[in-house]
């Protein structure tokens, strides 16, 4: 701490004696020539002499800057050029206060304590087990787990053989990058839930054997590159939960065993392209919960093994046609709470072990017709809540293994007779929340395997007679908060319900209309509430007379209907037939 409270006074007295305007700042960079210390990062990312020496150059040009900015109208700073190209006086202050904190972690790690690395003798392990954490010597692990610790116990003893440690859920900021010095049996190191915001570059430097690294729910935000390339052997290595920026592209490189990595809740903007050039093996890669607005091609080109890919949760918009051309084995690709808006051809076409596919919640409005043409083995195809309107005939016709359709809150208006074509398999179908008006009586007939059905929340007004006929399987519809209009044509919806009452999951659906029949259920209308209340309302009888049961003789049945609504509205009729067809009732008002 001392030091940084020097360097703080130092650059308060420097800045304070100077001069500031143009003229010292050309003065200044004449007789002071900076070394490019951010291009040489070979050795010392920063090394405090010449990092102090930036910083007073920043704080001087952040100040004229500020002097040099005009004093009305445009609120846009002046750009300064300085050692890192043209740069506005915001973006030098945010770098300079990044460098301080950088300084400050680095000189923090310095002056870390550290444990007493000792050999693996019997002697030592019983030395061991006498710190305050808990060391066992018959497995060689050891833990510190939640112990409100600020730094390692300085006097604990750490064997050399020692195969696995356990600091995570306590107070640690930083680590002095030999706390882990010699110990090439270790497997597994959890360092999770901590505060740490520094790594060493070397801390990890010995860990030859190391399996697994845990490191999530931490505040780092930026990584040195070199960080972890002695984990030849690491197989795990959790960095979710930080508030990581950027990832340097060779962060990961020499580490050749990695099967999962997991990146979730970070802040990266952008996923670099060589970024997995070394991990051939990797399995699982969870990138969910970040900022990343696109794919480029190549980025994937070595990952012919990885079966879990999850982009939840970012920013894309854009992803090139063959980013995911390599992963032949994927079996899981999320991404959900995207900003995409077409689904192309080539996209998804090398994916043929994909399971599960989740595209909901983004805001795609068209998918091509083979966009899923080569998903032979998917089981799972989430589209909810996006802006599709319409399903490209055969879409899914090679789909056989599906069985869950997502489609809810969409912009589907209609559906026809080869929208599902295909779907042998497919147990579950959620169209609810479109703004669908019709279908085509025989749109569910290929789903011969359908449980359950979600066309509620749409705009149907009728079920086409047929509509949920020949489907063996079907176990729930919902089909509530559509505005049923209950005239002739709810005759097979009522029906249907009184026939399968079972099957209706949740609730009754409502009629809308006509009339005084609006809030009935449709469930329990008859024939006479039904076609009696539609025979009123043909004839432009308004308001609609209260229904007087067994009174109409005529029509009896659906099909008479069906032909009296059609000399009604093709008016074929005969105006001494509409005449005579009046119901009885009308003459006793
Ligand atoms: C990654 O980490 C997040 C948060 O720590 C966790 O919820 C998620 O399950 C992890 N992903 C994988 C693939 O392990
Ligand atoms: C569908 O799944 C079955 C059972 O897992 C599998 O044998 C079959 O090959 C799959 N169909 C296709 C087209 O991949
Ligand atoms: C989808 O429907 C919503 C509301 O129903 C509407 O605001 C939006 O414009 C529609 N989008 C498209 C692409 O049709
Ligand atoms: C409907 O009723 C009429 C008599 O009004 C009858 O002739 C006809 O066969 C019935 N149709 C059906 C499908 O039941």
């Amino acid at each position: 701490m001392f030091k940084i409270i020097l360097i703080t006074t130092l650059l308060h007295i420097f800045v304070n004696k100077s001069l500031i305007n143009c003229e010292d700042i050309d003065l200044y960079k004449k007789k002071h020539p900076l070394p490019r210390i951010l291009a040489d990062t070979e050795n010392c990312p920063i090394n405090a002499c010449e990092a102090i020496k930036v910083m007073s150059q920043y704080f001087l040009l952040t100040k004229s800057g500020q002097k040099l900015r005009p004093q009305d109208s445009t609120p846009s700073p002046t750009p300064t050029t300085s050692y890192l190209g043209k740069i506005d006086p915001f973006t030098l202050e945010f770098e300079l206060q990044k460098k301080v904190r950088q300084i400050e972690s680095r000189l923090r790690a310095v002056e870390q304590p550290v444990w007493k690395l000792t050999t693996g003798s019997q002697e030592e392990w019983n030395h061991c087990t006498a710190g305050v954490c808990r060391c066992n010597p018959d497995t060689k692990t050891f833990t510190c787990w939640n112990l409100n610790l600020i730094s390692v116990p300085i006097t604990q003893v750490i064997p050399m053989n020692m195969v696995y440690i356990d600091l995570s859920r306590n107070l640690l900021s930083t680590l002095h990058k030999d706390t882990f010095r010699g110990l090439t049996l270790l497997l597994e190191l959890h360092l999770s839930n901590n505060n740490l915001d520094f790594l060493p570059f070397d801390l990890f430097r010995d860990l030859d054997s190391l399996v697994q690294l845990r490191l999530q729910s931490n505040h780092l935000e930026d990584i040195d590159p070199r960080t972890f390339w002695k984990l030849r052997n690491l197989n795990l290595l959790d960095l979710s939960k930080n508030i990581l920026r950027e990832l340097p592209e060779q962060v990961f490189n020499n580490m050749q065993r990695l099967r999962v990595i997991n990146l979730s809740d970070n802040r990266i903007k952008r996923f670099p392209i060589g970024l997995l050039n070394d991990q051939k093996q990797l399995e699982e890669l969870d990138l969910s919960r970040n900022e990343i607005q696109f794919l480029e091609s190549g980025s994937f080109y070595h990952q012919q093994e990885l079966k879990v890919l999850d982009f939840a949760e970012n920013q894309i918009y854009n992803i090139k046609d063959d980013v995911f051309s390599n992963l032949i084995s994927l079996r899981s690709l999320t991404l959900h709470n995207n900003r995409l808006t077409v689904i192309t051809k080539e996209l998804f076409e090398y994916m043929e072990n994909l399971l599960s596919l989740d595209l909901t919640l983004n805001r795609i409005t068209r998918i091509h017709g083979e966009a899923f043409s080569h998903l032979k083995q998917l089981r799972e195809l989430y589209l909810g809540q996006n802006t599709i309107s319409t399903i490209s005939e055969g879409l899914f016709l090679n789909l056989e293994n599906l069985s869950r359709l997502m489609l809810f809150s969409n912009n589907l208006t209609s559906l026809y007779s080869n929208n599902f074509l295909g779907l042998r398999s497919l147990r579950n179908l959620m169209l609810n929340n479109n703004i669908l008006k019709k279908f085509d009586f025989d749109t569910f007939q290929p789903l011969i395997k359908l449980e359950k059905l979600r066309i509620d929340s749409n705009k149907l007004q009728y079920l086409p007679q047929g509509t949920l006929d020949n489907l063996p399987s079907l176990l729930a519809v919902k089909l509530d908060k559509n505005p049923w209009h209950c005239d002739c044509r709810a005759l097979y919806l009522a029906r249907w319900i009184r026939e399968h009452v079972t099957k209706l999951w949740d609730c009754q659906p409502m009629c809308r209309g006509p009339g005084d029949l609006g809030g009935n259920e449709v469930g329990l209308l008859r024939y006479d509430d039904l076609c009696d209340g539609q025979w009123a309302s043909m004839l432009s009888l308004s308001p609609r007379l209260p229904v007087r049961k067994h009174q109409i003789l005529n029509p009896k049945n659906f099909s008479d209907y069906v032909q009296m609504y059609n000399l009604k509205y093709y008016s074929t009729l005969n105006p001494q037939d509409v005449e005579s067809t009046t119901p009885r009732w009308l003459d006793e008002s």
